[in-house]
């Protein structure tokens, strides 16, 4: 792995504070492994009380809103994730674009804001599978990128691109380490083309049903240079076998 590996678990909708203990252990897990980064990005409800409970793993949101304040109901800006001990955030996951309507411009301003107040950010990008199958993957993929990454002076230096297939979250099913290098190759190409030599640091996570016994081997392909987990960073069981993982190849 050229890039120092990143693993981060989003939890989605998943955890209480019962959970916690779950974060301890991953941030246990973590410390055993200093040439890996971890983070876990929690329910809006358990930032701040995990941002106290681990020392070191970050701590992030999920998504945020685009503005600082004002009339939205039930939204979180960037500075109130900040304020509650988050250090970054997940941005364009497919489940926001889906189920939210989340466009491209939405993503990039939301990206541009999270930076903006202070946070790092990871904006999400992949493609369906009726996308896939028609061969249009890395035309999508490339559409996204070109949409959402975030501009400005700097805008690399506190970015991450996860790049997760829409049908392999949460369903057993992952693309070949070939497709996956291929994809993860076009993917710094256009980072490349966005932000010049800068693109070349910006950390490429993949995503979509990563578990303690695929991720050695997906870690490993090309340009991949850490995970983007859902299901099985919910415990550390599951979660500490992927950081192993990624110490082995950072080795
Ligand atoms: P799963 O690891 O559960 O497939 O979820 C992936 C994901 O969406 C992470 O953001």
């Amino acid at each position: 792995m050229a890039l120092r590996p990143y693993i981060v678990g989003n939890w989605k909708m998943n955890g209480t504070r019962a959970t916690l203990a779950e974060a301890r252990a991953i941030d246990r897990a973590a410390a055993r492994h200093p040439a890996v980064d971890v983070a876990l990005a929690p329910p809006f409800t358990l930032i701040q009380a995990m941002a106290e409970a681990v020392q070191d793993i970050g701590v992030g949101g999920q998504d945020c809103h685009a503005r600082a304040n004002g009339a939205f109901t039930g939204d979180i800006s960037a500075a109130m994730l900040l304020d509650s001990g988050a250090r970054f955030t997940i941005v364009g996951h497919s489940e926001r674009r889906s189920l939210h309507g989340e466009d491209d411009a939405v993503v990039r301003a939301k990206a541009e804001a999270a930076q903006a107040a202070g946070l790092s950010v990871i904006v999400c990008v992949g493609e369906t599978e009726a996308e896939r199958d028609s061969g249009q993957a890395e035309a999508v993929v490339a559409g996204q990128l070109d949409g959402s990454l975030p501009r400005g002076d700097n805008a690399a230096a506190s970015l991450a691109v996860a790049y997760e297939p829409v049908w392999a979250i949460g369903t057993g099913r992952v693309p070949s380490v070939a497709d996956v290098g291929a994809m993860h190759r076009a993917v710094r190409a256009r980072l490349v083309a966005v932000y010049g030599e800068a693109g070349a640091g910006v950390r490429i996570l993949y995503g979509g049903s990563v578990n303690a016994a695929n991720a050695g081997e997906l870690l490993a392909a090309d340009e991949v240079s850490g995970a983007l987990v859902g299901g099985a960073s919910l415990t550390a069981e599951s979660f500490s076998a992927i950081i192993a993982a990624a110490a082995t190849l950072a080795a």
